[in-house]
Order: structure tokens, then C-alpha cells, then sequence
């Protein structure tokens, strides 16, 4: 059996050294922080299929930030799991958020799994989705608010890579939501207007 003496995370003279488990998405020795379909009133369209949901209250996703190092030219990262599963036909998601100081761009880094980010430029509107999966790497530029959505069978692992003067805006994303969904249309995960999906739930409802 190997030997896992040469494991020695930590804090060396030269650099900071961590062992990361990409099928579980977490970093040894830290803390993940879980987020519940609770954690996201109002994220979803479907608010029948939330309420319903809800009485289970599925984990949908667990993330675990390295941000020690703070300050001009300094890096924080963390490593996410998104499960699978859906709200009706919405697919399990992040809350999404821009960063505190808009320009700050990110890297995202998928190691396992099938998903999509959903990225919406907030100074032209602009909203696509972009594949995330095992291999790809995801360039997300400043000024554009990004989701992680799971639209496969199994829990998606990836890495977020961003400066450590970034910070977190969730709030302008919970007050507006994307102007987008990302659903499941017979199989295929399928980008709608978030206006024209609520017209049709509320069509299918009468
Ligand atoms: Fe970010």
C-alpha cells in the first residue's frame, strides 16, 4: 500500500500546499460549507416545484474557499460540488453572483461531472451558457454575473480561481435573478428567457 508520508499539506517557507479529493470536491483537513434548497428562495422559476421540494430540502451544493491570502496580487480559490437533480425542470444551480470590484475576472476549472455556467454581462444584458465539465476550463471576464448549474447525472466538481480583492455581490443577482434559465426540454438542457419560461409555467398551471 503507498504511503502517504509524502502528503504533508500545509504552509511551507515558499508557498502553501493542499491535497484536494475531486470526486468529493473538498480540500483535506478544511470545512465545507453546505448550501440547501432553503439557502435559495426565489433563485428558481418554478415556485410550485420549490415549495414542493422544499419538505426535503435536498443538499445542492457544498464549497470550500483557501482565501488566507489577502491583499494587491493575491489569489483566493475554492473548490465546489454541485449535485444533480432539479426544481421542475430548472437544473440544481449556484446562487450566482457578481464580484464586489466588477472588473475582477475568474477562472473555473471543472474536474468531474456536466454542467453549464449561465454568464450575464451586467453592463450590456447579454446572458449565454457555457459548457463546465471534467477537462474544460471556463474564463469568466469581469463585469459578468455567473452560475454553476448541474445539468448531468452526477455531482459536478470544479475550481474557482479569482484575485483576492474580488469579493462577493450575491445581492445584486438575488434582487434581478438571470435574465435566463437553463432547463430540461425532453433531455436537453435548453436556454430559455426566464420571462418566457414563467409564461409558460403559469400557462401550464390554468
Ligand atoms: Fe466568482
Amino acid at each position: 500500500m503507498a504511503s502517504n508520508s509524502s502528503r504533508v499539506p500545509g504552509q511551507f517557507l515558499l508557498g502553501q500546499v493542499l491535497f484536494f479529493d475531486p470526486e468529493q470536491g473538498s480540500i483535506d483537513g478544511r470545512e465545507q460549507t453546505s448550501r440547501h434548497l432553503s439557502d435559495l428562495p426565489g433563485s428558481f422559476a418554478d415556485q410550485v416545484a420549490y415549495a414542493r421540494l422544499l419538505e426535503q430540502n435536498p443538499l445542492l451544493y457544498q464549497v470550500t474557499q483557501v482565501e488566507e491570502q489577502n491583499g494587491p496580487g493575491q489569489l483566493h480559490y475554492g473548490i465546489g460540488i454541485l449535485m444533480p437533480g432539479k426544481v421542475g425542470d430548472e437544473y440544481f444551480m449556484t446562487k450566482g453572483h457578481l464580484h464586489a470590484w466588477r472588473p475582477a475576472a475568474e477562472i473555473y476549472v471543472g474536474l468531474r461531472g456536466r454542467g453549464m455556467m449561465l454568464l450575464e454581462d451586467e453592463q450590456t444584458g447579454r446572458c449565454d451558457a457555457v459548457p463546465l465539465e471534467a477537462n474544460s476550463v471556463v474564463y469568466v471576464p469581469g463585469h459578468t454575473a455567473h452560475r454553476t448549474v448541474n445539468v448531468g447525472r452526477e455531482p459536478l466538481v470544479y475550481w474557482g480561481i479569482l484575485s483576492s480583492e474580488a469579493g462577493h455581490d450575491y445581492g445584486t443577482v438575488g434582487a434581478r435573478n438571470f435574465s435566463k434559465v437553463l432547463v430540461d426540454v425532453e433531455g436537453t438542457p435548453t436556454l430559455l428567457d426566464r420571462a418566457a419560461f414563467l409564461t409558460k409555467l403559469q400557462a401550464n398551471a390554468r
